[in-house]
């Protein structure tokens, strides 16, 4: 990866285990090391060849442009890093749920190679399709990106994100971001004009599920019966760590529109347009899927698992890992104290999928 100024990017490479910046190791890995040895590059096989700095790339490597080095560290189940909110953040927060775009740029990196298609069926403000732009200046080189998304504001944004940050941009004499090609409108319509096989990636974060209404006045009622009560040990609409509207928010959608599906109308819903979403997909290529999971009703509601076996159940893909991202900068709040265990999440799971054969 190309150094830049998103230097935490880079400069994890040269990461202990213990997470501290090793000066010395960045110093000798720009020499052709690999393994603790000196390498003599011609002793290469034909297929191998030295990258300065970055280690030994095989170009049988069909998955991305990383060398062995770089790929034991994608490779790692826990992304244990923050991302500073940057990128024109005030403006991409208006949408609730928006990823931040390095850490989509880091995710395109792993799972595509320069010049792929990258899809973002559920765009939002665009944290994908940045991401993919990212790539060209901070990563291994471009993709072409198409999002979609049915909330016009959000595209707006994008377009404003865009604007703004090449301003700034070219005005510290740095390159721009390229633009990418966002449509507005429903994915299960918009699909239709994805050929078969042509995305290499399908990165997205898909709108969540909501309670439906009545387990929303049950939980309602149950506020109030316990706010009557003692003391408020299982009052699931005081304790949970999220609630219906801060759900609606963090997914862009408006809390009356979101509350109307029961869990398994969603499920079935996202699975019907995943196994769409996995025709436009090539044989080779990924599906990667955020999914935060939730507690409610004074229990786990494990939607990473339940997603992916209802993805798994229609479309032709079968998971082949699930990244946990953990932010270790994210706020903790006390909730159930001192009577019952919540949990504070500060995770959120990335499926991926690979088509099958
Ligand atoms: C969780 S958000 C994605 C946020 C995005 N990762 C970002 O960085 O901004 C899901 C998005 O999907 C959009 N959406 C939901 N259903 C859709 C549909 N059927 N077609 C297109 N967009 C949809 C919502 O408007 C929302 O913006």
């Amino acid at each position: 990866m190309a150094d830049d100024g998103g230097r935490h990017r880079q400069s994890r490479l040269f990461t202990d285990d213990d997470g501290s910046f090793d000066a010395e190791r960045a110093r000798d890995e720009s020499l052709p090391v690999e393994g603790g040895e000196l390498i003599d590059t011609d002793e290469l096989a034909d297929h191998q060849r030295y990258v300065e700095g970055r280690g030994i790339y095989d170009e049988r490597n069909r998955v991305n442009d990383l060398t062995g080095k770089e790929w034991k560290y994608a490779t790692k189940s826990v992304i244990a890093e923050s991302y500073p909110p940057d990128v024109q953040h005030d403006l991409r927060s208006e949408h609730g749920g928006q990823k931040p775009p390095r850490l989509c740029a880091d995710l395109i990196d792993r799972f595509s190679k320069a010049g792929d298609t990258v899809l973002d069926p559920f765009a939002g403000v665009g944290g994908t399709l940045l991401g993919a732009s990212f790539c060209e200046h901070e990563g291994t080189g471009l993709r072409e990106a198409i999002g979609f998304e049915r909330t016009e504001r959000w595209i707006e944004i994008y377009e404003t994100v865009l604007e703004r940050e090449n301003e700034a941009r070219r005005s510290r004499g740095e390159p721009p971001l390229s633009e990418q090609d966002v449509r507005h409108g429903d994915c299960g319509e918009l699909i239709e004009a994805v050929p078969e096989d042509s995305v290499d990636l399908l990165l997205t974060d898909v709108p969540y599920w909501h309670m439906d209404e009545l387990e929303q006045t049950r939980n309602e009622r149950a506020t109030r019966e316990s706010k009557l009560g003692a003391f408020d040990v299982g009052d699931d609409a005081a304790t949970d760590s999220t609630d219906a509207v801060a759900d609606a928010e963090r997914d862009g959608t408006p809390a009356d529109e979101s509350d109307t599906q029961t869990k398994a109308e969603w499920l079935a819903d996202m699975a019907a347009k995943f196994d769409r979403f996995a025709d436009a997909v090539a044989p080779d290529g990924h599906l990667v899927v955020f999914i935060g999971d939730m507690y409610r009703e004074q229990s786990y509601e494990f939607l990473s698992a339940d997603l992916a076996r209802a993805i798994e159940s229609t479309a032709p893909v079968t998971l082949a890992a699930n990244l946990i991202w953990y932010d270790p900068t994210k706020d903790l709040h006390v909730y159930g104290y001192p009577f019952s265990f919540v949990p504070s999440m500060v995770h959120q799971n990335v499926l991926v999928f690979r088509p099958d054969d």
